[in-house]
């Protein structure tokens, strides 16, 4: 069942996403001294970054124990605008200081397919052999309703080797290849959040939580987390076709 929270502004579900962001991490640092999150991409979560950064009720998170993977990243060099592993330093990682042995970037500089295999050995090992969970996944979700980069009719999540984690797939209606986590990788997760804000949105979003089941139409349907939950952080804008709770 998809929880949902509605905010009325896009400001007000960066902070609604945030403050579950600190009371998780701070949850799974008491228990195990230690929190994974895999960040998403795109323009939505910069914001959500920024205030991470900046906001005093950050401060107190133990910075040092928070390991960063992404969900994706575009076959591009780290320094490249392009790179979410980029955004993410200049807006969040560099501010809060995050060692760079905590930082587990994705190799967009080399051939998607070998990117994509580094990562899974990187996430497998970093979980020590055990199927890999992380805490807290982040994702966003595009206009055409895909979501890290499981595009509509990509081959990525026709990919059903139960032991694939990650993908490397090239994008008919984009010029770059991308590297993913599959959906198998995603349902792992402990907690997968979905930020989603804007008019633009609003009518994928109705099709996706309330239309058909049609993943390969909309790749977001995929994610229902086998045992973990799943919450949407959306504003009104994007949220203004749902049927009222
Ligand atoms: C990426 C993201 C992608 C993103 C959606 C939404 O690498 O682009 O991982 O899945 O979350 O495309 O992007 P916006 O937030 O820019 O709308």
């Amino acid at each position: 069942m998809n929880k949902i929270r509605i905010s009325p502004t896009a400001e007000g579900t960066i902070t609604n996403i945030a403050g579950l962001f600190i009371s998780i991490a701070m949850e799974q640092i008491n228990q195990k001294d230690i929190f994974s999150v895999a960040l998403s991409g795109g323009s939505t979560p910069k914001s959500l970054y920024e205030f991470l950064a900046q906001d005093s009720s950050a401060d107190h998170l133990p910075w040092d124990k928070i390991h960063f993977f992404w969900g994706d990243e575009r076959a591009v060099p780290p320094d490249h605008p392009d790179s979410n592993f980029l955004q993410a330093s200049l807006t969040l990682l560099e501010s809060r200081l995050i060692p760079a042995e905590n930082v587990h970037r994705i190799r967009g500089e080399l051939d998607p397919k070998t990117a994509a295999a580094l990562y899974q050995e990187e996430i497998l090992a970093w979980f020590k052999g055990t199927p890999p969970q992380f805490d807290l996944i982040l994702l966003g979700m595009g206009f055409d309703g895909h979501t890290a980069s499981l595009f509509p009719g990509s081959q990525a999540f026709q990919d059903s080797n139960q032991n694939a984690w990650v993908s490397a797939i090239q994008i008919p209606q984009l010029s770059l290849g991308r590297i993913t986590f599959t959906a198998n990788l995603i349902n792992a997760a402990e907690q997968v959040v979905f930020l989603v804000t804007g008019q633009s949105k609003a009518e994928t979003l109705f099709n996706v939580l309330e239309g058909p089941n049609l993943p390969n139409k909309y790749p977001s349907q995929l994610i229902n987390p086998h045992n973990g939950s799943l919450i949407w952080f959306l504003d009104q804008a994007a949220a203004s076709l749902l049927t009222p709770a």
